[in-house]
Order: structure tokens, then C-alpha cells, then sequence
């Protein structure tokens, strides 16, 4: 890879089902920006981060490489990118010990999603506490400039430029400073059975979300049972109707048309007509994913050689990085 590329990097976590929001609201511009052939592009599953909340052992190995394969069956090349599964590269884990160091807890702690999941914890794992920490190592460990994500992730970049800057201040210059990069379109899904939460992979009841992975039934029972808004307009009022709005927003991702368009081709029409049409919308969207998806889960070979190759090639230029941190910290430089 020519290093003076910019570099873009992001993950997801593989603690649930991949779903509409987290291709729409990320992985489609990762896609888009790695087939623009201008950066350096590093993709990760970020399993490390899916233990700050308790996993079982086989359901998370499982998941690990279900969105790996998601990955490539959504588009993600390994010959254009850097496709890895974060443990495989220890570095993560070394970097977020060091810059644990030098990030105040008070930081930690006013992060809403910190807010939001310790609620759910009886006791508040250190782990869950530290996680915008590693976040901030798997971002600043290939020196990225550029981190395509959702609107949720923002005070989690926020917290990494001020990481970085804190560690080139006390030590030298080593890591740019990432800005995030918002498709502002599809910033924030909203969820089918509460449109003022955001669709999520953890939501307890998966009504809430469309899986990249269901089945057209699955699909077509989803969409129906999805709330709407008091009223029968059809026309997008994200304030005042933020159901509607939602389900226009997402029929309007998967057609391509414009929201504009789709509220003329159903004025007069009830939800139920708008609701049919979605699912088979979407279910036409997702159909080629999954038919990749399973083409490629029936190659479990293949699969393990990117695995392998990804992970090495995210290895290379992660301990390049820490023998740079460890020099400039302080560390002794022994090759053992
Ligand atoms: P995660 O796994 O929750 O989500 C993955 C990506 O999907 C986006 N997203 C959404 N976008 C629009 N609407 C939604 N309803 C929606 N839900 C999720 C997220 O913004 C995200 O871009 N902490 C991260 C994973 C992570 C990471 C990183 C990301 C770990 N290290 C380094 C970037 C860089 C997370 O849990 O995302």
C-alpha cells in the first residue's frame, strides 16, 4: 500500500445482527471511499469491544465471522483494503494501556454511550468504562485521518483527537488528529418500534431492527409491525412524524429515489400500501448481499485466508506504530 495515502479506518462491533443502520450509516461510504481508490483503507470487526458487555464464547466466535463475511459480501475487496478481526492484532490491546494512562476518568464517564450501558450492568465493568480508550488506540494505531461513521460515534472521535493531542503534546509529535466522516443522510436509523431511539444491534426486541441477514418473511412481519404516526399523511415531518419519516428515509436509501418523489407516489395512499412496498424494496436490496454472504460462508477456506492475510498486514504497520509509542514514551528497546 503507497503510504502517502490518506488513511481511513473503522469498525463494527460483532455483538448482534448486522443491520440496515450500520450499513447505511457506515459501511456503504467504506465501501464507496475504498472503491474511490484515494485512500489507505482499514477495516476492522472490532471483537474486543463486543467483550465489554458478556458474550458466550461460541455465539461471539460465530459472530465474529458472520460480519466478517458481511464485510466482503457487502463489497469490502481485500485486495483494496485492509480487512482484519482486531484480536488478531495485540497491539490494540498494548496501545489502549498506554493511552489509558494519560485519559482522565471524568472523560470516560460523560460519554452517553458509557451512560446508557452501565445502566444496564448491576456493576459497572472497568472494561465497559475504558472502551472509548480502545477505540482511541485502534483509530490512532494506523494513524488514520479519516473515520466514516454514524452520528453515535462522534463524542468517541471527539474523545480520540483529544487523546491524540494530549500524547503528542507530552511526548512528540506522532498521530494526526481524525476527523469523522458522516453520511448526512443516513446519520442515525431510527428504530421500527421506537423511532426515537436509533436502531441497534443490542435492542432487546428485534422488531426494532432489519437484519442484513433476515429472511424476506422475517422482513415482510418487521416492516409491517413497525409503529407508525397518528394520522394517514404520508410525508416526511421527522419532528411531528418521525415514524413515517423514518420509514420514507429507508425506502428512500434503498430505491434511490428522493424522499420528495416517494411522498408524490403516495399521496392519498394509507401506511399499509407504503409498508408493502418497503419490504419488498428492502428485501430486493438485501437479496445479493445474502446470496454473496452465503456463497462465501460456503468457502470457510477462503474466508481464513483473509483472515490470515488481513491480520497481517494490520500487524505490519500496528507495531511499526508501537515501536515509534514505545521509543518516544520511554520504554527500553530490546529485540527479543
Ligand atoms: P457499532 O458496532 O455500534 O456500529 C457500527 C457503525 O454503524 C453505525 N450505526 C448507525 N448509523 C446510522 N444509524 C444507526 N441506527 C446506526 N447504528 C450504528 C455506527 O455509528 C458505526 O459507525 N464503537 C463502535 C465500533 C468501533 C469503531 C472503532 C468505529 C470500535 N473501534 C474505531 C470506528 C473506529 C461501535 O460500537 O459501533
Amino acid at each position: 500500500m503507497p503510504n502517502n495515502k490518506k488513511t481511513i479506518f473503522s469498525g463494527v462491533t460483532p455483538s448482534g445482527n448486522l443491520h440496515i443502520g450500520n450499513y447505511f450509516g457506515a459501511i456503504k461510504q467504506w465501501v464507496e471511499m475504498q472503491n474511490a481508490g484515494e485512500y489507505q483503507n482499514i477495516f476492522c470487526v472490532v471483537d474486543e469491544h463486543a467483550i465489554t458487555t458478556l458474550q458466550e464464547p461460541a455465539k461471539l466466535r460465530s459472530k465474529i465471522l458472520e460480519v466478517f463475511t458481511l464485510y466482503l459480501a457487502l463489497g469490502l475487496d481485500p485486495e483494496k483494503s485492509i480487512i482484519f478481526v482486531q484480536s488478531s492484532v495485540s497491539e490494540h490491546s498494548e496501545l489502549n494501556w498506554i493511552l489509558s494512562t494519560i485519559t482522565p476518568v471524568g472523560e470516560l464517564e460523560r460519554m452517553t454511550q458509557f451512560k446508557d450501558k452501565s445502566q444496564k450492568q448491576k456493576s459497572i465493568l472497568a472494561g465497559l468504562l475504558n472502551y472509548p480508550v480502545l477505540q482511541a488506540a485502534d483509530i490512532l494505531l494506523y494513524h488514520t485521518n479519516t473515520v466514516p461513521v454514524g452520528e453515535d460515534q462522534l463524542q468517541h472521535i471527539e474523545l480520540t483527537r483529544a487523546i491524540a493531542k494530549k500524547f503528542n503534546n507530552a511526548f512528540g509529535q506522532i498521530f494526526p488528529l481524525p476527523e469523522p466522516f458522516i453520511n448526512k443522510e443516513a446519520k442515525r436509523i431510527m428504530g421500527l418500534d421506537d423511532p426515537a431511539k436509533k436502531m441497534s444491534k443490542s435492542a432487546e426486541n428485534s422488531n426494532n431492527y432489519i437484519a442484513l441477514l433476515d429472511s424476506p418473511e422475517i422482513i415482510r412481519e418487521k416492516i409491517k409491525s413497525a409503529v407508525t404516526d397518528s394520522g394517514s399523511e404520508i410525508k416526511y415531518d421527522a419532528e411531528n412524524k418521525p415514524a413515517i419519516s423514518n420509514l420514507l428515509l429507508i425506502y428512500s436509501l434503498f430505491s434511490k429515489k428522493p424522499i420528495s418523489e416517494l411522498e408524490k407516489e403516495y399521496a392519498g395512499k394509507n401506511y399499509s400500501v407504503l409498508k408493502h412496498d418497503l419490504a419488498e424494496v428492502i428485501i430486493e436490496g438485501l437479496s445479493p448481499v445474502q446470496k454473496k454472504y452465503q456463497e462465501l460462508s460456503a468457502n470457510p477456506d477462503y474466508i481464513k485466508k483473509v483472515l490470515r492475510q488481513g491480520a497481517a498486514k494490520a500487524k505490519a504497520i500496528a507495531s511499526q506504530t508501537m515501536t515509534e509509542v514505545r521509543s518516544k514514551i520511554g520504554f527500553l528497546e530490546l529485540s527479543v
